[in-house]
């Protein structure tokens, strides 16, 4: 029986200790990702680079968060949403609405389908997937379905190779726990600070898809540390930070302090100030954001389309489509104007559509909706939720998000009570979030030299343990208090059997989530192995001579969502005799008897039943008589096992899922590779054989013709025309054509194109080649006349000279080397025809005249005296000088001939 329980907490994740390790890795950052409704942006910090956001492959700051596909090809962003209005129905925008939310949640599908044209359809989770709408399969086995977790997956899998191309390396795949540890590119992705359990979850999942397992932070935790990075807080600040952004609504109440922490570096632990920010409270409204504006605008035109037609538009995937992308695009002219035109090519059947809103149109439809209340009403939750502040404990209330430019949301913000004045507009509206959450990555890791900074990040919903006793306690409290403690530790005093608890949303938490059919429980633990392990003491009745304790480890990661880490047994012997079974169970001997004890006591019981048992009884052989004191015993640790069931409605992805998604992304990510690459040799090879056939034309350039032979050019075009005829009948043979493949054609046809080009640009660099040779040759010649002349007369008069005998010989047989052998294929040249191959090519030409004005250059540049005046007595013993005697006996007009070198 479960005798006592109570909780504690642990400290914040203990880092430090190892971050030292990391000085020995080569390069280390993070890599951040706000991944919006309608965007994705992606941020990189990392040493020796300009903390910025990551571009894409059109150069822009941020990736539209679609996934298209156009029958088989699959495209992402600014190709993709390009796609949305002719493949409605194979586009997904806004794939973050159906992450981790519950298929059976009906508000959910009828939004995202009334918005966007996608065919959702249910997973056997029971959480959201889309369905292509035409089976494109090569195999035919009906058209390929996505989970949300998987399309969200494959964008975070394109962000991070662009991520990676820029940093020049790769993301790390570690737990996120490790945060700033290990060096390498840490990875963060942001969630709305209000999301559940199951939605960081799935977000999560998706990351793993895309091959990487980031740390979570709220996206209220990631503006907050952007707007402290240039600010010191000597006394508290409370801010308001407000975000309307393309899908949702939220204010979030956060303090920023001074803060001591221990920190620990080279010497040892110290306390060190800190930033410190606590996002304590979040106020939001799912619903109202921009694409809540645009639908709004969109039905207004709508019912003016309808005043002149009969057409029925909201039966038309296309045609809506496309009145959303104008509804979105007349918000922001509104935003600055008071009417807005609407000119919408061949809307539906080809016909044009024109008309215009005005503003008050546009905000009385908003109003009518009730849409500018939930503007408001998120400003006063968080206040509330954050300790009931007041507007006047507000140092400020700082605007992001794209949608908080609109003239009506600011307007909102005034009816919620903010005045004028306390509106600051000093954040980089859309890339606070995303360098944010950056800033707040580096911010674990020391090397990362950051402004030293601690964030505790949002709760926003409390989150109680139930024991099997019904019996409840508050695990994490709810705003205000903040996940400043990501772990707590439980200890089960007295636990003898296996027992189970539940983990649930708190009380209070029902009208938090009502915005959609979010459920309390969340999980169901079973700790187990406990009976097993006791099973022999309980047997011979030993029990009560022994002290139980369970300790259990829980903990928020990914943050806002819970797991159990870790539960350990420990068994001590109470004082008094310890014999029979208890020996045995403790490993019969004596604390003195190290290793015997050690061995025993080191069993890891969380595998199985058997090893459990095993372990019991795994000293019963050492059964000895003697009757060693309790106290002298190592108490046993056993580390239990743990079985989490998720008890809501939605199931998470089991490892085998993961697994199966996995694998599709990458196959998925490697046709596309080879389809990029196959297709730039299959351009290649088009364009090669249009030149090939400019080259065979009639009019093809005369310096071609020459340099080939009739029947080479013939034998060039038959090839380019067998080759273009394949390519231009299609089918399946070039479809499925390989880039190998393809590259082999194109290399057969260069084979025969390339020698006549080379024969060209023989010809075209010839001459100068030529005529530079001779220049060389002879600029050498007339310089060893005069050194010979110098050094000569040096000798005779007993002065020094630069040369020295011995590199003028050298000289002189180069020069003559060179000479007779360009001689020699100059002449033979000159019996060659243009469309034959070269007696000579430039490029030897070039390297051999190239080597003989180096030696000449260096001789001629030579300061020092090589040869010295001679010595009257001591000619012989002298070796420079001896050199030169010899040559002045060789009288001095003659140089003496030397064989070979
Ligand atoms: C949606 O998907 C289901 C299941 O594949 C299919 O039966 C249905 O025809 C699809 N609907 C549309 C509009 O594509
Ligand atoms: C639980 O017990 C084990 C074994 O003694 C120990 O290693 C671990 O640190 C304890 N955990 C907590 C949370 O107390
Ligand atoms: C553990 O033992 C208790 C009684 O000792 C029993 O009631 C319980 O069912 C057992 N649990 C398991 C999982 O076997
Ligand atoms: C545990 O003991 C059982 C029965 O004695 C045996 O079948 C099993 O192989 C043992 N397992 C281990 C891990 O030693
Ligand atoms: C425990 O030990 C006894 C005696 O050595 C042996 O007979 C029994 O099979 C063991 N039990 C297990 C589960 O290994
Ligand atoms: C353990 O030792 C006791 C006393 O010497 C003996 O009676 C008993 O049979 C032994 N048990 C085993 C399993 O050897
Ligand atoms: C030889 O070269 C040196 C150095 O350039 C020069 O000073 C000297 O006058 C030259 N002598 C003759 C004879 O050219
Ligand atoms: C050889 O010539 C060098 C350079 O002038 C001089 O320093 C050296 O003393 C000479 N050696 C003899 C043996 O004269």
């Amino acid at each position: 029986m479960i005798i006592a329980r109570h909780g504690a907490s642990l400290a914040l994740l203990v880092l430090s200790a190892i971050a030292l390790l990391a000085s020995t890795a080569a390069s280390l950052g993070v890599v951040s990702f706000d991944y919006g409704a309608d965007s994705l942006k992606t941020a990189l910090i990392k040493p020796g680079m300009t903390p910025d956001v990551v571009l894409t492959r059109d150069s822009k700051r941020k990736l539209p968060a679609v996934v298209a596909w156009k029958m088989q090809d699959r495209s992402y962003g600014t190709d993709a949403l390009n796609l949305a209005t002719r493949y409605p129905g194979d586009s997904y925008p806004a794939a973050k609405l159906l992450l981790g939310r519950s298929f059976s949640d009906q508000a959910v599908a009828s939004r995202y389908a009334r918005l966007l044209a996608a065919n959702l359809t249910a997973t056997d989770r029971n959480t959201f997937a889309v369905t292509r709408a035409t089976d494109y399969t090569l195999d035919n086995s009906g058209p390929d379905t996505h989970t949300a977790e998987e399309l969200v997956g494959m964008q975070l899998s394109h962000a991070k190779m662009l991520a990676e191309e820029t940093a020049d390396e790769k993301l790390k795949v570690t737990y996120p726990g490790t945060i700033g540890t290990f060096g390498g590119l840490d990875a963060v992705v942001t969630v709305p600070a209000y999301w559940t359990a199951s939605e960081r979850q799935a977000i999560f999942d998706s990351a793993t898809l895309a091959g990487f397992r980031p740390r979570i932070v709220s996206d209220a935790a990631a503006a907050a540390t952007s707007f402290a990075l240039s600010r010191n807080f000597p006394t508290p600040e409370l801010h308001l930070l407000y975000d309307s952004g393309h899908s949702a609504t939220r204010a979030s109440l956060v303090r920023f302090s001074t803060k001591s922490f221990p920190t620990q570096d080279l010497f040892g632990t110290s306390l060190k100030e800190h930033t410190f920010i606590e996002v304590l409270s979040v106020g939001w409204s799912r619903d109202s954001g921009g694409l809540a504006l645009d639908d709004i605008l969109r039905q207004l035109l709508v019912q003016k389309f309808k005043e002149n037609s009969r057409e029925d538009i909201e039966a038309n995937p296309r045609a809506m489509a496309k009145l959303l992308l104008s509804a979105s695009k007349a918000k922001h002219v509104l935003s600055a104007n008071s009417d807005a035109r609407v000119n919408i090519e061949g809307l539906i059947n080809d016909v044009d559509f024109r008309t215009s809103v005005t503003r008050e149109e546009f905000e009385a439809a908003v109003s009518k909706q009730k849409l500018d209340q939930a503007f408001s009403s998120v400003v006063a939750d968080a206040l509330k939720r954050g300790g009931n502040a007041k507007m006047s404990d507000l140092s400020s209330v700082i605007l992001i998000g794209g949608t908080s430019r609109v003239p009506l949301v600011q307007k909102s913000l005034s009816t919620a009570g903010v005045p004028a004045n306390l509106i600051a507009q000093n954040l980089n509206a859309d890339e606070a979030i995303a360098l944010g959450a950056g800033f707040y990555g580096a911010s674990f890791n020391p090397q990362l030299k950051m402004k030293p900074m601690r964030v505790a990040d949002v709760n926003a919903y409390p989150i109680v343990l139930r024991e099997s006793d019904g019996k409840e306690e508050l695990l994490w409290k709810g705003s205000p208090e903040t996940f400043e403690e990501e772990v707590k530790a439980r200890y089960y005093d007295g636990a003898t059997e296996d027992f189970s608890f539940e983990i649930e949303y708190g009380p209070g938490a029902e009208k938090l989530l009502s915005d959609g059919e979010f459920e309390r429980p969340l999980y169901r633990v079973e700790v187990e192995e406990i009976n097993n392990t006791l099973a022999a003491l309980k047997a011979a009745g030993e029990l009560s001579k022994v002290e139980t304790s369970v300790n259990v480890s829980i903990a928020s990661r990914p943050l806002g969502a819970v797991v159990v880490e870790s539960a350990w047994l420990t068994v001590k012997p109470k004082k008094g005799g310890v014999v029979g079974a208890l020996r045995n169970f403790f490993g019969g001997s004596a604390a003195g008897d190290e290793a015997d004890s050690a061995a025993a006591v080191d069993v890891d019981a969380a595998g199985s039943e058997a090893s459990a048992d095993n372990a019991t009884n795994v000293s019963s052989a050492t059964n000895s008589s003697s009757t060693p004191v309790a106290d002298a015993l190592h108490p046993r640790h056993v580390r239990l096992s743990v079985k989490t069931i998720p008890l809501g409605s939605i199931k998470p992805m089991s490892g085998e899922t993961q697994t199966k998604s996995k694998d599709k992304l990458y196959l998925a990510d490697a046709a596309a590779r080879r389809k990029l690459q196959t297709e730039e040799v299959r351009n290649k090879l088009e364009s090669y054989i249009y030149r090939v056939r400019e080259l065979t034309s009639s009019d093809a350039p005369a310096g071609f013709v020459a340099a080939s032979k009739p029947a080479e050019r013939e034998k060039m075009a038959k090839l380019a025309g067998e080759i273009g005829e394949w390519l231009s009948a299609g089918g399946k043979s070039v479809e499925r054509a390989s880039a190998e493949e393809l590259r082999g054609k194109l290399g057969s046809l260069e084979k025969l194109v390339q020698p006549v080009e080379r024969r060209q640009a023989e010809a075209r660099g010839r001459k100068s080649a030529s005529s530079k040779m001779n220049r060389v040759l002879s600029d050498a010649r007339d310089f060893l006349t005069q050194a010979d002349a110098n050094l000569t007369e040096a000798v005779a008069s007993g002065t020094s000279s630069r040369f020295a005998r011995t590199d003028l010989d050298a000289l002189e047989t180069q020069i003559k080397a060179e000479g007779d052998w360009f001689a020699k294929v100059e002449k033979e040249q000159e019996k060659k025809g243009q469309d034959e191959e070269p007696a000579w090519r430039v490029e030897e030409v070039e390297k051999r005249s190239k080597k003989l004005a180096d030696k000449v250059g260096k001789l001629k540049k030579r300061r020092i005296p090589k040869t010295r005046p001679v010595a009257s007595g001591k000619r012989g013993d002298n070796k420079t000088s001896s050199s030169s005697s010899s040559s002045t006996a060789s009288a001095a007009d003659e140089t003496p001939k030397h064989e070979e070198l």
